[in-house]
């Protein structure tokens, strides 16, 4: 058992007073490129990484409980109330709403994914809920179908309008690699990610900026997307070419632009890595930030620093990763030129009058797991 699956184990057990039945964890994810495509029918390519949360359920008598011993504190199953809660709940019913019986269960929770970072906790609490609910229940539901109840869970319980990118990368994901997922199809293949045969770490700089615009800026750009897509005459924008971008103008071309050749840079991307070219990858990867900040429109003067302070540091590649408007960048460094990048980072941020940001070194992980052998 991993050590944060027996912290969640010994919080069911010292909140319910007896062993849980089963225990899963599922891990928070970072996008390697494909951003803003998901809910435009397009290609993403996430990879899990190794901080997770933790589920331990049990039978639950009359009532379903839901104990969080991060924030320790016991919620019933009632009404949402916009806290951790919400996520389980939703789970909860997304299965109740698909036909599946749920009894009242009990259910504790430990994690230690970064919170409000744009690392998918959320994600990934959706994601342990639903695989320990499933097996506990016997319920039978494919992972991809999971995933799924989890986008249904985040899109309309709590009511955040999300692709399915981060659920199915908590769900799917194989440590030492990426996921491709086709957002339309829902075909999702592993990818190697072989950092270590390219001398290179993964580091992620949260530039502690929260994604305060984030819903309504996340929403405008869905709706744009929308309205390019119905004036081109195609379904999604997955559909569109860099020809037909000539029919759009203003703020439809600018959005449709970044989704059309950020399609293409994904595909690019995996060809890049299957042949463990991370040059190429590296360009891919400014690129994709490029298109982001200036088309998509979705950066932030933290994140740019960031970029640019990776890429005059040597980073064969850098960007935003997940939705923009604050959260996290990634940078792909030369292994053992973390500490230097972070030290630059740090003052040019202070130099700007920036928060102070965090960093860390994620190692590509497995997605959602039950956990074996529960014990004390
Ligand atoms: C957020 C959403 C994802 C995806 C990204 C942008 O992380 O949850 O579904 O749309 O933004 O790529």
């Amino acid at each position: 058992m991993r050590e944060i699956e027996q912290r969640a184990a010994r919080a069911y057990r010292e909140k319910f007073g007896e062993e849980p039945e089963l225990v899963a964890s599922a891990p928070g994810r970072l996008n390697l490129i494909g951003e803003h495509t998901d809910y435009n029918g397009g290609f993403v390519l996430p990879c899990a990484i190794d901080r997770r949360i933790a589920a331990a359920v049990g039978k639950g008598g009359f009532e379903t409980r839901l104990y969080s011993a991060d924030f320790d504190e016991t919620r019933r199953m009632d009404d949402r109330d916009s806290s951790w809660a919400d996520y389980p709940r939703g789970v909860a019913w997304a299965m109740g709403e698909a036909g599946h019986e749920i009894e009242a269960f009990r259910a504790a929770f430990a994690g230690d994914v970064p919170l409000r970072s744009g690392l998918s906790s959320s994600a990934a609490i959706e994601a342990a809920t639903a695989l320990v609910l499933d097996a506990f229940f016997g319920l039978g539901i494919g992972r991809t179908d999971l995933a799924v109840l989890c986008q249904r869970a985040e899109n309309d319980y709590v009511g955040v309008g999300t692709g399915i990118m981060d659920q199915y990368a908590s769900l799917l994901c194989e440590a030492g690699a990426a996921l491709l997922v086709d957002c339309r199809s829902l075909e999702a293949q592993s990818v190697p990610l072989d950092l270590e045969a390219g001398g290179l770490s993964l580091v992620v700089c949260d530039t502690r900026v929260e994604r305060g615009l984030a819903d309504t800026g996340y929403n405008d750009r869905r709706a744009t997307c929308e309205r390019a897509a119905a004036r081109l005459g195609v379904e999604a924008l997955r559909d569109a070419t860099e020809g037909e971008l000539k029919l759009l103008s203003g703020e439809e071309l600018k959005r449709a632009r970044h989704v059309v050749t950020e399609n293409a840079r994904v595909l690019k991307a995996v060809e890049a890595l299957r042949d463990r070219d991370f040059d190429e990858f590296g360009r891919l990867m400014y690129a994709s930030h490029a298109s982001l900040r200036d088309d998509y429109e979705v950066s932030t003067p933290e994140l740019d620093t960031f970029v640019e302070t990776a890429e005059e540091h040597g980073a064969r590649g850098a960007r935003l990763t997940g939705a923009g408007f604050g959260g996290c960048a990634i940078a792909l460094m030369p292994e053992g030129e973390t500490a230097e990048l972070a030290d630059a980072c740090e003052q040019a941020f202070a130099r700007r009058g920036f928060e102070e940001p965090a960093f860390y070194e994620f190692v590509p992980a497995a997605g959602a797991e039950l956990a074996t052998g529960i014990e004390e």
